[in-house]
């Protein structure tokens, strides 16, 4: 019968007998199956893995940290990250339409990973033992959806970790390749991995960057970021998280509309507030949240936060709507 602790005693042999004394690296996004997969590596091998992160600006408030501080104190795996907030904003530069954000987010997101990637793979050889494998947090689901089907990858060019090209020089190490993702979940807390990671909801690759409608620059990112932590915040407080599939907050930025805070006309943007139910992501129906709780979302960011005069609630099941604005 199914048990964490079997699944990780039998991952562990399988990739120690993979791996053998080659070195490993992995890609960490910040969500639950890169940081689960990683865990059950460094496990097996230890300082033979060395995992890689990208902050490409587009990150939610403390996710960062969460990776660099509390996953590593759990996990004791060597950490390198690679900030590349600048290299995002001026590649996004100008840019508003959602499919060119995505394309650009994708191949500087490989071109930042590559860039780390080589510095590792030559301090490896000069170390005599070079990089021959990589870890990809691959999952069941993701498994049997690759085989054909109409996911919605057709509709939008999806980026995440798991996406990068498939690197021929590496050989591919994929612990959950038979898990589904309360199993990763499990798996997970078994390994003592903080909750922020192990509970959090889906957050696609191109992250903020796909929740600004219009042009992504670091102050509206700074907007967004305070918006999103505020929801996520009372969501969690109400004990809603488990009701919810995700809820993407997202900034018009290109919309402006009149308000009065103070004693003063103000000119600000809409936050939407995008809550979703859902099985699997393929169709959704808008959650329907207490007013209390979108009340308190409400006043908290039209006080707290910014430029924001005035918040919506997108109430659009899927279809016809997708999850994500963009
Ligand atoms: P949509 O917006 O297509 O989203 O209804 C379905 C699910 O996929 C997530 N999503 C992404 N995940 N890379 C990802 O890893 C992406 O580019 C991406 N785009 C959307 C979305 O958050 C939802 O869970």
């Amino acid at each position: 019968d199914w048990n964490s602790g079997n699944v990780i005693a039998e991952q562990v042999a399988k990739i120690q007998a993979q791996v053998g004394t080659g070195r490993v690296i992995c890609g960490l996004s910040g969500g639950v199956d890169s940081a689960v997969a990683a865990a059950i590596v460094h496990k097996a091998v230890g300082d033979q893995l060395v995992c890689i992160f990208v902050d490409h600006g587009l990150l939610r408030k403390d996710e960062r940290e969460q990776v660099e501080t509390d996953y590593v104190a759990s996990t004791g795996v060597r950490l390198v990250t690679v900030d590349a907030r600048e290299q995002f904003l001026t590649a996004l530069a100008g840019v508003s339409d959602p499919e060119q954000k995505r394309k650009i987010i994708g191949r500087e997101f490989i071109r930042s990973f590559e860039a780390a990637e080589k510095a590792l793979i030559a301090e490896a050889e000069a170390d005599g033992e070079p990089i021959r494998f990589l870890v990809q947090g691959t999952l069941y689901p993701d498994v049997v959806e690759s085989g054909g089907g109409t996911g919605t990858a057709n509709i939008k060019s999806h980026h995440n970790v798991g996406g990068l090209p498939e690197d021929l020089q590496f050989e591919l190490v994929e612990p959950l390749r038979t898990l589904f993702k309360d199993e990763v979940r499990a798996i997970g807390r078994e390994l003592g991995l903080p909750e922020v990671i192990v509970a959090r909801q889906p957050f696609p690759g191109p992250g903020l960057g796909i929740r600004i409608v219009g042009e992504v620059t670091a102050d509206r990112l700074e907007i967004l970021r305070d918006a999103d932590a505020i929801a996520r915040e009372e969501l969690t407080r109400a004990g809603l998280d488990g009701e919810i599939w995700q809820c993407p907050v997202v900034l018009l930025a290109d919309v402006r509309s009149v308000g009065v805070q103070g004693d003063g006309r103000t000119y600000g943007h809409p936050i939407v507030l995008r809550p979703v139910s859902s099985e699997d992501a393929m169709t959704a129906d808008w959650t329907r949240l207490p007013y209390d709780v979108l009340s308190k979302i409400s006043n908290r960011i039209t006080n707290e936060v910014r430029d924001i005069n005035r918040v919506v609630l997108d109430v659009t099941s899927k279809p016809p709507g997708t999850i994500e604005w963009e």
